[in-house]
């Protein structure tokens, strides 16, 4: 091994397709394997009896025998502007905004606390596994280009944009389409395809633009190459009513959206939990994806999102915390809210197919598997490791696990940050646990 390769030695999980738990197609496990990372990229990934066979030296790896190595997690859509107000008490969607979110956000006009709260944000990320996200600041475009600043530093691969709102919030949050239009381009001049850094254009949702603003963003989408496209669709009925009064010739809430050009694969589209049929079908035809967000969805009493209808109609469903409307940053207890939400709706959600949307699933939905979601050879190595029994409850219920899919069920369900205990960016250490009882349990 050269000077600029490292090799990790664990169990190890990843994807190469939608997993079938019947088949065992899609998904790679080894009980004893080694990633081999250089210069920050997947080099090789075998099992270390096959590695010993051909010649390489396991004793220079870091060896975790009993933690288990998974790419690291993409959370499709989550606010950094709102890690203080989470679980903010008793509201639904448009009050929860006017009561906690944006007098929350008003404090993002002071570029030292955006800096400060920019690390703060991705520093929880890395502590629970999350390597990439798609995200929101706010408004204020020194709050996007001190987030972008700060992931450069950390050299996570994000996609971020600055909240595009003239309408319907506080005089202080708003900006104009001018404006937006002026500080968009600046931003995207400057991050947009620098290192791992996306722009995505981030009209908060159709209420909080105007028309011009909303051609805005379709002008804009259109302008750059490569762009991404993030807000928010059909998470509430009171939001949804509302568009019936602002947009009276719009067809529908998606059709709010289409009318400025803002659909298509690049386009993610938060919660559309309250979708007509109509809906479904143009999202799919336009190739536009949907971030289901359950601990959001529950919390701030949204709804339920039927996963199964979107699917079938060939959406592609990304999953997401939606951090501050959702209630943890962390995509292992997401996934099992998941479970839930889906339970209530005599659908499942198996462990493989858990795991896969935290990773390549995610990675396909924003058209980033080019570059992360697996540990396919010459893929930037973000990987992070488990250990699956941080505490005595996750150890008793592992003891009795008799299968992978049981010891991968029992992690979604029964999983958190605590479970995370190092978290790695192309191939170096970013995050790792110090816990007093770290590795006895
Ligand atoms: N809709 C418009 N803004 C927001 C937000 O900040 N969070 C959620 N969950 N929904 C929104
Ligand atoms: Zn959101």
């Amino acid at each position: 091994m050269t000077s600029n390769c490292s090799a990790f030695r664990a169990r190890i999980l990843h994807f190469t397709d939608i997993p079938n738990p019947r088949t065992g197609a899609g998904f790679e496990y080894f009980d004893d394997g080694v990633l081999v990372v250089e210069q920050g990229r997947v080099r090789s990934l075998d099992s270390a009896a096959n590695m010993a066979a051909q010649g390489f030296d396991l004793s220079q790896c870091q060896h975790f025998p009993d933690h288990l190595l998974l790419p690291g997690f993409i959370d499709s859509h989550i606010h950094s502007p709102q890690t203080d107000v989470i679980v903010s008490y008793g509201e639904q969607l448009l009050d929860w905004l006017n009561k906690f979110t944006f007098p929350n956000e008003l404090k993002f006009s002071c570029f030292q606390h955006c800096e400060q709260k920019a690390s703060e944000f991705l520093d929880i990320l890395l502590e629970n596994g999350t390597t990439s996200a798609m995200v929101f600041t706010t408004v204020f475009a020194q709050s996007t280009d001190a987030f972008f600043k700060m992931a450069q530093q950390r050299n996570m691969r994000m996609m971020a944009g600055k909240v595009m709102m003239d309408r319907n919030a506080p005089p202080g949050l708003c900006d104009t389409p001018e404006q937006s239009e002026r500080e968009c381009r600046a931003l995207i001049e400057k991050w947009h395809k620098v290192g791992r850094m996306r722009y995505a254009l981030t009209p908060r949702f159709a209420p909080t633009s105007t028309p011009q603003q909303l051609a805005v963003a379709g002008r804009l989408y259109h302008d750059y190459p490569g762009l991404y496209l993030q807000t928010h669709l059909s998470e509430n009925v009171k939001e949804v009513a509302w568009i019936k009064e602002l947009f009276p010739k719009a067809k529908d809430y998606l059709d709010v959206y289409d009318h400025y050009g803002l659909l298509g694969t690049r386009s993610v589209f938060a919660h559309g939990i309250h979708l007509s049929d109509r809906e479904v079908s143009r999202l799919a035809d336009t190739g536009s994806g949907i971030a289901f967000c359950p601990t959001s969805n529950l919390f701030i009493g949204s709804g339920l999102m039927d996963m199964a209808r979107l699917e079938k109609a060939g959406i592609p469903v990304s999953i997401a915390t939606d951090v501050g409307g959702g209630t943890s940053f962390s995509l292992l207890r997401t996934l099992a809210e998941a479970y839930k939400v889906l339970q209530l709706q005599e659908q499942n959600l198996h462990p493989l197919k858990g795991l896969y949307m935290a990773t390549l699933g995610n990675a396909r939905s924003l058209m980033l598997d080019g570059y992360i979601g697996n540990f396919e050879s010459n893929k930037e190595a973000d990987f992070v490791l488990l250990n699956l029994t941080p505490n005595r409850l996750q150890k008793a219920r592992q003891a009795v696990a008799n299968s992978l899919e049981d010891t991968l069920f029992s992690l979604m369900m029964l999983g958190d940050e605590m479970n995370v205990d190092r978290t790695y960016i192309m191939g170096n250490l970013a995050f790792q646990r110090h816990g007093h009882n770290q590795g006895e349990m």
